[in-house]
């Protein structure tokens, strides 16, 4: 199967916008192509940041920065403002509005659907099972040749659990569409990644965001890595200049201290699995589930009792009843040792 058989017929023939600087490749050239304000920015405290100058829609810093990180050829990386924009991009290539599909195994994140709503995509919402895995049979049975996309999240928010890899790889060798795997929370799993497996199968897409154990969530900023022919798609339909120049710069910082990263992560793990162990001695709590994410989801009897009691004591939790199989089910974020404190000062009492 061909990628470019998958692509909508009007983004195939797409002329993508250009930039008269990309006939140019030096760094002093005399900028009088682009309408900017050659005279200087009105934003002085960072010297040195050109903000006057629009940012370099080749993504080629971040590339180069975040390939050599994660080890990822620069080739196969995409970054968009947050993982969000490149799931609303993906749709948008490879969907063409009420005609194709895309299947969505649920409960999951509610964002896939969303998309999918606002460029009139249908989306097939099969079930997870019982153990929140991909179900492999029902999949099979509502495919047909109009799904155009399978998303999938792992670790899977709100269940907390990581897919099987398994499973994952028998839908890209089995499905002639694309496969996304949004591993926005795979920092804290004790499995690896599976982005590794984007050499081997030329439908495959992993998403990633800065916004979770990077503490980043503020400078609007996700990528995939995903076969070049993918990854070039992407950057035909992207908004020109999409990831800004201080987001460019935060992210340039925020590597120097990656060390940081990593001792936040250590610290919500233990965090999680204190907070676990805590809820799970309350009566009123029916199950916490296991978590490889930065959340907790726990089932009780009185789910939105429970979450408007902890609104009125000024503790914000998320309740994710509405979603199938997750009847009473809340889910929280695990937060610094100081609020899950307060957090469990409270909820002990109304449980
Ligand atoms: C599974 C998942 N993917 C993506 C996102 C959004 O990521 P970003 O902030 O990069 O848009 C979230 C946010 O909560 C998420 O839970």
């Amino acid at each position: 199967m061909k990628i470019e058989k998958l692509v909508r017929k009007n983004i195939q023939s797409l002329n993508p916008y250009t930039s008269a600087r990309d006939i140019y490749e030096g760094d002093n050239g005399i900028l009088l192509d682009a309408n900017e304000n050659s005279w200087g920015s009105t934003f002085t405290e960072i010297p040195g940041l050109r903000l006057n100058r629009y940012p370099d829609p080749h993504q080629k810093d971040l590339r180069k920065l975040v390939g050599d990180y994660y080890s990822i050829n620069e080739a196969n990386l995409f970054f968009g403002v947050g993982s969000d924009e490149i799931i609303d991009l993906l749709i948008r290539i490879f969907c063409e509005p009420a005609k194709d599909k895309v299947i969505i195994p649920e409960p999951t994140y509610g964002m896939y659907k969303v998309a999918c709503d606002i460029n009139n995509v249908e989306t097939i919402n099969v079930l997870l099972d019982n153990q929140f895995q991909i179900d492999l049979n029902s999949i099979k049975k509502n495919y047909d040749e109009t799904v155009k996309m399978i998303f999938l999240c792992s670790p899977n928010n709100p269940t907390g659990n990581l897919l099987n890899k398994k499973d994952i790889i028998t839908l890209c060798e089995e499905y002639d569409s694309i496969i996304v795997v949004d591993e926005a929370y795979i920092d804290f799993a004790e499995r690896g990644t599976i982005i590794n497996e984007i050499k081997n199968y030329h439908n495959f897409v992993v998403l990633r965001t800065f916004s979770k154990a990077w503490g980043l969530a503020g400078i609007r900023l996700g990528f995939c890595a995903a076969p070049e022919e993918i990854i070039n798609i992407l950057f035909k339909v992207k908004a020109p200049y999409n990831i800004n120049t201080l987001t460019r710069y935060a992210l340039q910082s925020a590597v120097k201290n990656s060390h940081q990263k990593d001792v936040y992560i250590n610290g919500i793990i233990k965090e999680r699995e204190r907070l676990k162990n805590q809820l799970e001695s309350l009566y009123g709590i029916e199950k916490v589930f296991d978590s490889d994410a930065n959340f907790l989801l726990i089932k009780c009897r009185n789910a939105k009792d429970i979450q408007k009691t902890l609104a009125d004591k000024g503790i914000i939790i998320r309740d994710r009843s509405s979603q199938p199989k997750l009847e009473n089910c809340l889910r929280i974020s695990v937060g610094t040792e100081e609020e899950n404190d307060l957090l469990w000062e409270a909820i002990k009492k109304i449980v």
